[in-house]
């Protein structure tokens, strides 16, 4: 169905995404408004989450709507056998916007196509989360003054790592060079490396993961190895220490390189990197606010114009 939903970042020109880069800066200004009363956002969360829900509860609520929706699928009727396009088709007739995770691939699209009601793809499985690549664009943005030409290094599991996947898609319209750095088990998928080389996009492989690797990094976007996504534990434990990242491996990092990082962590960086320069991965989860209330206004058909002329604001 035509509507507004947001399924995959890969769609969206550059124009589009600096578009709501600047959007989510007006809303990082004034994160306080009413431009969203009398809406209802919904929030299906069919796997577990901490800062994509809130994050997005939180926007919604500072923006002036109300939130309906569910952290657990277990208390909710899918558990008596409800179809998800009977959940999404009752969800339409209460909210203005659905926002949802789900563990299957596709499940957003899915939903997109079966309700006229905007949906925001809060991640499906292993691949994609577009909000999550707003975030992450809006970070690198603030901490790089740039999009362009950028070193981005990616490690840890980029086989299941969505948000590794939706940043891939995105970066093509802004000439990165992108370095994968993840155990064999793990590697970026050959269906994420045949889009780079479609798109004109460099990557390097390393199994290396030392100071000198990643002295040139402007980037270096962590991940944690998925222990869901395994269905044999054995294979989990064989992968799940292969790239930690250690403050002794900053000594030779760029002055303004930034750490990323979607979260949750496990142990993939070290704590003790948290009060150095290079830990950017809290701003980057605060930012997330910023990001995600730009994406509900786009959603709603509230433009980039309307939110500068907003006269709502709560200082
Ligand atoms: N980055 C991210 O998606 O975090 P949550 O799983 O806590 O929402």
């Amino acid at each position: 169905m035509d509507n507004r939903s947001l399924v995959s970042i890969a769609g969206h020109s550059r124009e589009k995404l600096l578009y709501l880069i600047d959007m989510a800066r007006e809303f990082e200004a004034h994160p306080n408004r009413k431009i969203l009363e009398g809406k209802i956002a919904a929030t299906l969360f069919f796997e577990p989450s901490t800062r994509t829900r809130l994050s997005f509860e939180t926007a919604a609520n500072r923006l002036g709507a109300k939130v309906i929706g569910f952290a657990d699928p277990k208390v909710t009727s899918g558990t008596k056998g409800e179809i998800l396009k009977d959940t999404i088709m009752m969800v339409s007739n209460y909210a203005d916007v659905i926002i949802m995770r789900h563990y299957l691939e596709g499940a957003a699209k899915y939903a997109s196509e079966v309700t006229t009601v905007p949906i925001i793809n809060a991640g499906d499985g292993a691949n994609q989360h577009p909000s999550q690549t707003m975030l992450d664009l809006y970070t690198i943005y603030q901490s790089q003054g740039r999009l362009d030409d950028l070193n981005i290094y990616l490690v840890g599991d980029l086989k299941y790592g969505r948000t590794v996947h939706s940043m891939l898609t995105a970066m093509r319209h802004f000439n990165p060079t992108f370095h994968f750095i993840a155990p064999d088990e793990l590697a970026m998928p050959e269906y994420y490396k045949q889009y780079c080389t479609e798109q004109g996009i460099r990557y390097y492989e390393h199994k290396d993961f030392t100071v000198d690797t990643i002295a040139d990094a402007d980037i270096l976007y962590m991940t944690r190895v998925q222990k869901e996504r395994f269905s044999d534990l054995m294979e989990y434990e064989k992968v799940k220490d292969a790239y930690l990242l250690k403050r002794d491996m900053l000594a030779k990092a760029r002055p303004n390189m930034k750490i990323l990082h979607p979260l949750p962590r496990v142990n993939e960086i070290e704590y003790s990197i948290d009060d150095t320069p290079h830990a950017y991965y809290f701003q980057q989860a605060k930012n997330g606010l910023y990001a995600r209330q730009a994406l509900i206004c786009d959603a709603l058909g509230i433009s980039l114009e309307d939110v500068r002329n907003d006269k709502t604001i709560i200082p």
